[in-house]
This record gives structure tokens, sequence and C-alpha cells, in this order.
């Protein structure tokens, strides 16, 4: 696998590369999942910036321009599939209550890998994904959790993710590009989050955010999204649920 030579740094390390961040979140997902999230996870964001700054990692290219950025936080899971997080405003609240009880975090949990879209395709993802599992390591944590969003499930709307998330390839590995990439590097698929986002909003503002129409009530397949987005025009609402699948690393 073709890399490139990189250097890890923390966001505490390097905060003059905090805008990297959000560039590459604008790159990285569709406008629609942009949005206010009704769970809430907005709340907390910003505190990844702060109280988390040494979980943020950026990994350098040794020319200097930045390959890709992740998001992560500490918190304490007991190991079952009940005491996972629901959702992406779950995790950083559960990571924000055990800091702020003093509760010792044994996992570290990731909220998303993001590659800058011309290093993509050139394998670096791994290292994206073992940058994290080193960093949890270097802490003395023993898990890395990961609410994987499958990059191919787009293509698949109407498949149920409980399905997808087991589909393979000939060669009996993950169909899904980026769950193959944990399951390759070891990683063990432990269930299906129905719900890590919700995104509500009008039905004008979600023709702005697809650029599509939606005339009618209805289920639509919208390009991005990984299941269908439901428009209600009597109660004029549109709504986009975002599935996950909860993957597992040994540190
Ligand atoms: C998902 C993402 C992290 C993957 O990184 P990447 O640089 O595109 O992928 P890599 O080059 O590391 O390759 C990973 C796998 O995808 C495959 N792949 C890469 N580009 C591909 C393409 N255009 N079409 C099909 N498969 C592709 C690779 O072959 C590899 O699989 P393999 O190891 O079985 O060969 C990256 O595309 C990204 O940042 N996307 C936007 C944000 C996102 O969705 N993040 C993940 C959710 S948190």
């Amino acid at each position: 696998m073709a890399r490139m030579p990189f250097k890890t740094f923390t966001l505490r390390e390097r905060p003059d590369r905090e805008d990297d961040f959000e560039r590459l979140a604008e790159a990285s997902w569709p406008r629609f999942l942009r949005q206010h999230d009704a769970l809430g996870y907005g709340r907390y964001w910003p505190s990844l910036y702060t109280t988390w700054a040494d979980w943020q990692l950026l990994l350098v290219d040794a020319m200097g321009p930045t390959i890709a950025a992740t998001h992560a936080v500490p918190l304490h899971w007991k190991g079952t599939a009940e005491d996972l997080p629901s959702s992406i405003a779950e995790i950083l609240s559960r990571a924000t209550a055990d800091h702020e009880s003093g509760r010792a975090p044994n996992a570290l949990c990731a909220l998303a890998v993001m590659i800058e879209a011309r290093f993509r395709g050139q394998g670096m993802s791994p290292a994206a994904v073992r940058a994290m599992v080193d960093l949890a390591r270097t802490h003395g944590l023993t898990t890395l959790l990961a609410p994987v969003r499958p990059s191919d499930k787009s293509a698949y709307p109407l498949t149920p993710m409980e399905r997808y998330a087991h589909w393979e390839n000939d060669d009996g590995l993950p169909l899904d590009r980026w769950i193959r990439v944990h399951a390759r590097m070891g990683a063990e698929l432990l269930s299906v989050a129905p719900r890590t986002l919700l995104i509500t909003g009008s039905v004008a503002e979600w023709e702005h955010w697809t650029d599509m129409r939606f005339p009618d009530s209805g289920s639509y397949v919208v390009p991005g999204a990984l299941q269908p987005v439901v428009i209600d025009k009597t109660a004029d609402e549109g709504r986009y649920e975002d599935p996950n699948v909860w993957m597992r690393h040994a540190v």
C-alpha cells in the first residue's frame, strides 16, 4: 500500500492547524449532515477544540499539508453492547460527564476520520485509524470504539444497515470499503447504531441542503444519505437519521 511520509500531531501540539478540522469536515460530509443535530451534539462539539484538544489528531505530510484529521474523545465503557452510546451527542455527553466526575476512561471513542480530498484513495485511512489506536495506547486505554459511517452505504439506501453491514466481497471481507478498513485491522463489528445523528428541517431547508425538490410527502433517496429522507409536507418537515455501525479495536 502506497504511504507517504507523515507525522502525527495532536491539536494541542498544533493549534495553528485548528481550521483544518473545519475545512476537512466541509469537504467530507454532505451539506445536510452539517446542519443542526436534534440529538444535540452541537452543544458539545466546541469542547473538542478546548477540553479535548489532546485527542484530536492531525496527520501532516512531511512537505507541510494536512493529510488527515481525526476526532475522538475518551470515555468509560463497560464493554457491553447495552453500554454503547446511542448517538454522537451521547458519546460527547458521556465523555464530558466522565471528565467532570473524575471517572477514569478506559476507551477512546472515535467521532470522525477525514482524509483531505486530494490524499484519498492512497491507503491513508488505515494510518489515520492506527494513529487513534496509538493515541489510546499512549493514554493507557484498552479499546478504540468507532461508530463507523459506511462510505458506500449511500449507494444502497434502501437496504437495512443490519443486512448491509454483513455484505461481503469475493474475498470474504466486508463489501463496504470503510467497514473493510476497520475489519482488516482486526476490528470486530459489534452492532448497528441506527440513529447517531438526527437532522430535521423545513421542506425548504431540505431542498436547499440537497439541491432537490420534494413536491410530495414520502421517502426520498438523497445523494450522500445512508437511508431515505422522510418528507412530511403537512408538518413542513424533513427528517433524516444517520445510521452507523459500532466497531471495536483492541488496543
Ligand atoms: C472514508 C475515508 C476515510 C477513506 O479513506 P480513503 O483515502 O478514501 O481510502 P483508502 O485509500 O485508505 O482506501 C480504503 C479502502 O477503500 C478502497 N477505495 C479507496 N478509494 C476507492 C474508490 N474511489 N472506490 C472504491 N474503493 C475505494 C480502497 O481500495 C481500500 O480498500 P482495500 O484496502 O480493500 O483496497 C475517506 O474517503 C474520507 O475521508 N471520506 C469522507 C469522510 C468519511 O466518510 N469518513 C468516514 C466516516 S467517519
